[in-house]
């Protein structure tokens, strides 16, 4: 098998992408300790909140208190998503250190969900990408639907590389590939970062992956394969695109986490901090979460051997 680098960066999005499309109103104050928690995890960064519409993203709509309350970690960078040059202008009245622009690889996701056209929005982003870099913040950005798109199906790679080398000439500090509905598959992930590390190498490239086929893992280990450094995740497994029909959750953070332990990758992540975070959200939620590897723990917590064993074989 073809390693990948020794050591990755995870930028947990579940406070954004995970809460962004929960049907229980989350409080402010739990939005505030959620993040705090994620801040003594060690993780890259965190994606703490959306300068989105609240009209568009209801659940997001107290994203200038919640970033204004939280406790900033040194070493942690912290980011917000933002469609326009309105959230770039709230952004910048609370601070964060990163942006996360977003548009769609695709034209038909790109209306539904930020009712512009992709050239609406490649205009609107070179505006914000300018004035971010007039008040000195860095720009990733995100490009929805890069893998396929819920309402046009598969996404051809060349219209990916054009967007993002537009963003790049535009500012871009980096580029997020974004497997919205869970379309991605292994051998085209990896196709597709390769495409993106041979034609815009200088550019930090980003993976992020939702688990909706249950593809999410493999599709990591792709992209880690060719290289690929940064990936995001969501605790517990939220998130989801309201505007995707049958969106659902990213890859989860303590499975991505575990799974590159296990392979010796360093990702700064403390899994047993994560663990006892992803144990409060059903409550945070309100809901039920099946988490396989919380139910069944590190792969290296073994069992006690049944009683009967010592009675019969001896001591071990
Ligand atoms: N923050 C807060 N309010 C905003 C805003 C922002 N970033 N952008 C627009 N608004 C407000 C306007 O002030 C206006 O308010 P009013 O009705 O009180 O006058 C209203 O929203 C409509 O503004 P408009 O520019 O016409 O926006 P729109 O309705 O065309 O929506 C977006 C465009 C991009 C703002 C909206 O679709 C959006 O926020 N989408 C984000 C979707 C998302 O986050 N999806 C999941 C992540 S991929
Ligand atoms: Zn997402």
């Amino acid at each position: 098998m073809n390693t990948g680098p020794a050591r990755i960066e995870i930028n947990e999005v579940g406070p954004r992408d995970g809460l962004q499309i929960e049907k229980a109103q989350v409080p402010t104050d739990d939005k505030v300790a959620f993040v705090d928690a994620l801040s003594d995890c060690g993780f890259a960064r965190i994606e703490v909140t959306s300068f989105t519409s609240p009209k568009a993203i209801p659940a997001l709509a107290d994203a200038q208190e919640v970033m204004r309350r939280i406790r900033r970690r040194g070493g942690v960078v912290y980011t917000a998503l933002v469609p326009n040059i309105r959230g770039l202008e709230r952004a910048l009245e609370v601070g964060v250190d990163e942006l996360n622009l977003v548009m769609s690889s695709s034209e038909t996701h790109n209306r539904a969900n930020l009712r512009m056209t992709r050239e609406q929005s490649l205009a609107e982003l070179g505006a914000v990408l300018q004035a971010a870099q007039a008040a000195g913040v860095p720009s990733n950005v995100s490009l929805s639907t890069a893998f396929g798109c819920p309402f046009d199906g598969d996404v051809p790679a060349d219209q990916v590389l054009r967007l993002a080398h537009q963003l790049a000439e535009a500012g871009a500090a980096g580029i997020t590939l974004c497997d919205t509905t869970g379309m991605a598959y292994p051998t085209q992930v990896a196709a597709l970062c390769e495409r993106m590390a041979r034609e815009l190498p200088a550019m930090p490239l980003t993976v992020h992956l939702h688990n909706t086929r249950g593809m999410a893992l493999a599709n990591a280990v792709a992209a880690w394969q060719t290289g690929v450094t940064r990936y995001d995740a969501a605790a517990g497994g939220l998130g989801g695109c309201p505007y995707a029909p049958g969106a659902s959750g990213n890859v989860n953070t303590e499975e991505l986490v575990h799974m590159f332990e296990c392979m010796g990758v360093q990702t700064g992540v403390a899994l047993q901090p994560l663990l006892a975070i992803v144990r409060g959200l059903p409550g945070l939620v309100r809901r039920e979460l099946t988490n396989p590897l919380l139910a069944a723990g590190h792969r290296l917590a073994t069992h006690a051997p049944p009683a009967w064993l010592a009675e019969r074989f001896g001591p071990a």
